[in-house]
């Protein structure tokens, strides 16, 4: 496939979808992770203790692979390499309280702020240290307890996310708490793009999903789109949770029961009246996706099961659609589509932002 050719109308009404090599072709899936995710904001994954002052991850393990350090220095966060800037060897592999990062290989040592300290047997190295021997640091930003990293981040988090901070000023994202007993983890075998596209659309509500479309009034169902970022607004049937919006605020009066926000390129954020619901699309390979359920509880909010039920079994029905699509896309028979002006404006800004990113 040639990414020069890809192209999306910028008029839905005209467009049609992307060609569904996009899901299948190894070339493609490769420039993705190096052209998109390698240059995107992602989803730290791993929650900091109290115990600890450096946390050792893998930054998208299974496609990007970057070890990272999630640093606590004297309060102030930082992420930065976990590679040694001698021959490349893993500096931390476990969790805990450092004073300084000594590397086991040869004894080179930086101080938690990843700064050269000293290195054995480096007397008479010309040039030496220099900047390079620093462990190279990531932007890092956070949003409550959910903490946002860049390897090579083209825009700042701001742009990327600018639209939902302003839209969700109000809601209390720092009092929010992780709740691992209704958190969760799957695996499908679809491709990334496919399990994303599936999430910008409510279009597929009433025909997916019984239980959701009973609480939502599909009715009402609205999809915004922003430069990087993207909203799903659910409004309340009867009977059902909403926010109690501030006045003043551009949705106050209205009956919202959930805020749906998309990060480029596989975030998302969802927002309801108990807390956050975070997704983290992972891609595992072509044909593989891990999505992960992080879920965060505000103050008083019981941990019910019901909560992590209702996800699950959205996920659950979300899975089963999205796995017959990824065997359907295969077919010689099909190659493309078109995008229903009203109900797909989420999947078309997301194509368009994939040919932007790729044919850079
Ligand atoms: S690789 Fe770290 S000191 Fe040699
Ligand atoms: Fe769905």
């Amino acid at each position: 496939m040639n990414l020069l050719d890809l192209y999306i109308d910028p008029d839905i009404k005209r467009a049609s979808t992307l060609p569904s090599s996009i899901y299948t072709d190894a070339d493609f899936y490769k420039e993705t992770l190096e052209k998109i995710f390698a240059t995107s904001w992602q989803v730290i994954e791993i929650d900091p203790d109290q115990k600890s002052n450096i946390f050792p991850f893998i930054l998208l393990d299974g496609s990007l692979d970057e070890p990272l350090i999630l640093v606590n220095a004297d309060g102030q966060w930082k992420c930065m390499s976990n590679v040694c800037t001698h021959r490349g060897n893993i500096l931390v592999t476990e969790a805990g309280k450092y004073s300084n990062i000594i590397c086991g290989y040869h004894g080179k040592c930086f101080d938690i702020n990843g700064h050269y300290k000293s290195m054995p047997a480096f007397e008479g190295a010309v040039d030496f240290p220099s900047t390079k021997d620093n462990l190279p640091e990531l932007e890092l930003e956070h949003l409550g307890p959910m903490q946002f990293a860049s390897i090579a981040s083209d825009e700042d988090f701001k742009t990327i996310a600018g639209p939902m901070l302003e839209r969700m000023s109000w809601f209390p994202f720092s009092e929010l708490t992780l709740s691992p007993e209704l958190s969760n983890t799957y695996v499908v075998d679809v491709n990334w793009a496919l399990y994303c596209e599936n999430y910008l659309e409510g279009f597929h509500i009433p025909f997916v999903h019984e239980q959701l479309n009973k609480a939502l009034k599909f009715s009402e169902y609205t999809t915004e789109v922003f430069d990087y970022c993207n909203l799903q607004v659910g409004v309340a049937r009867e009977g059902e949770p909403f926010f109690q919006l501030p006045e003043g605020h551009v949705d106050h009066g209205k009956k919202i029961m959930a805020y749906y926000w998309w990060l480029f390129p596989n975030t998302m954020i969802n927002i309801y009246t108990w807390g956050v619901s975070l997704n983290i699309v992972k891609p595992k390979g072509i044909g593989k996706t891990e999505i992960v359920f992080k879920t965060y509880l505000l103050p008083g909010i019981e941990k019910d099961q019901a909560i992590s039920d209702d996800l699950k079994n959205t996920e659950m029905e979300d899975e089963q659609i999205v796995s017959n699509v990824q065997i359907g896309v295969k077919s010689r028979f099909y190659t493309q589509g078109r995008f229903s002006p009203r109900m797909e404006k989420g999947v078309h800004h997301f194509q368009q932002l994939l040919v932007k990113y790729l044919q850079q």
